[in-house]
């Protein structure tokens, strides 16, 4: 029954359900004088809010952070920071019909069958809603990796089958990401798959995405070998997000498919002024990497290139398409889903996908002082 706590140090709990009163998080073991505001919250949930137009719900939540613990004076204490987000704009009469109905890509069913009953509204806690706690956390897991010179690096790398041209994680057009409405950093693409969603709107379908991150400024050394590797973190806190499907590192599955020759990448000595080279252990010269096809780790341990991984979504499952179902009974019924739902996890995936990188990021550097080093 833990399941809803995250972290070895940096511990994270989210709590609440879609059409509660509160959605939230609390986390424990943030170190003290973090510089910190409501703010700095309350940026990334207007970055994941519901009601920003294009492929996301229309279900407008103001989403402004209540800070109830650890911090003081802008500086987090060192204590459980505790931050309530309150649910105001839930239509739960939307979900009337729905109470002794399974819908499909749901995970109604499955939490019947594990807990016997379940919260029908809105889906209750495994809402997309539940990821507005953990974007929280992450705000504040971003300030400890900024005062380490980390920058997190999110953006979607395809919708509806349309997909940013060129290698992966090269060349991006940060300003135009952070422009558009899909945060894809190449418009032509972008206005392309706007398009194309509109289009999916309109039929009562929806579509999936792809998000990718590129983590600059790690040092080398993080991850713990060999259950708590870099790579394994990362994969399990993207998998532990509602509609994700696959996590790649790197190359990912395309380099299931060369030869080690050529996919090797080949280590140099890091230039001078590499500024995690002071911090190494004795005897240990810095190194850098010609290629980065492994995605940043080694042995689940980072390698002071950037950590670049691409996490899939699958479609939205609430479609107002008609679909054939089962209810309660054992009857099979005929559903179309009303209320308001995202046509695709883009763009609001892209800062939950960087709030769990955050919180993984901030546990491991926090591990790694215990490491010895
Ligand atoms: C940010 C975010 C927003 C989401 N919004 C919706 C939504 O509006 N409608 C929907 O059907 N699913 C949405 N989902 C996905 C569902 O939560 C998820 O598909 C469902 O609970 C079943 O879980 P599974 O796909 O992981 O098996 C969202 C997921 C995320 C991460």
């Amino acid at each position: 029954m833990s399941g809803s706590s995250f972290g070895e140090i940096f511990r994270v709990v989210t709590f609440g359900e879609s059409h509660g009163p509160a959605v939230g998080c609390v986390i424990d073991g943030c170190p003290a004088g973090l510089r910190l505001t409501a703010e700095d919250i309350a940026r990334d949930l207007r970055r994941r809010r519901p009601g920003g137009g294009g492929p996301a719900t229309n279900r407008i939540e103001a989403d402004d952070p209540e800070i109830l613990s650890g911090i003081f004076e802008g500086r987090t204490l060192g204590t459980p920071i505790a931050v309530l987000i309150r649910n105001a704009n839930h239509r739960s009469s939307d979900y009337d019909n729905l109470r002794d109905l399974y819908r499909p890509g749901h995970a109604d069913w499955t939490w019947e069958a594990k807990y016997g009953f379940r919260d029908h509204r809105g889906g209750g806690r495994s809402s997309g809603r539940e990821t507005a706690g953990r974007v929280a956390a992450g705000a504040v897991a971003k300030t400890f990796l900024a005062e380490r010179g980390i920058t997190l690096r999110v953006w979607t790398s395809s919708a509806a089958g349309i997909a940013v041209p060129g290698p992966a994680y090269e060349n991006i057009d940060w300003e135009e990401a952070e422009r558009n409405l899909l945060h894809m950093p190449h418009r032509e693409s972008a206005e392309r798959a706007l398009a194309k969603l509109e289009e999916l709107r309109r039929q009562g379908d929806s579509a999936g995405c792809t998000i990718s991150c590129s983590a600059l400024g790690l040092p080398p050394g993080l991850g713990e070998p060999v259950f708590g590797k870099l790579n394994a973190r990362i994969a399990a806190a993207m998998l532990s997000l509602g509609a994700v499907k696959g996590v790649e590192f790197g190359l990912g599955f395309a380099a299931s498919k060369g030869g080690g020759a050529a996919l090797n990448d080949r280590p140099l000595p890091a230039p001078a002024e590499t500024a995690w080279a002071k911090d190494l252990p004795p005897d240990v010269p810095a190194l850098t990497w010609r290629t980065n096809n492994a995605g940043g780790t080694l042995g689940g341990i980072s390698t002071g290139m950037p950590l670049n991984f691409t996490v899939a979504f699958k479609p939205i499952s609430s479609v107002s398409r008609k679909q054939q179902t089962v209810d309660r009974g054992g009857e099979i019924r005929e559903l179309s889903i009303g209320g308001r739902h995202d046509i695709c996890a883009a763009p609001r995936a892209v800062p939950v996908v960087e709030a769990m990188t955050a919180l993984v990021l901030a546990d491991l550097l926090l591990l790694q002082r215990c490491a010895g080093v």
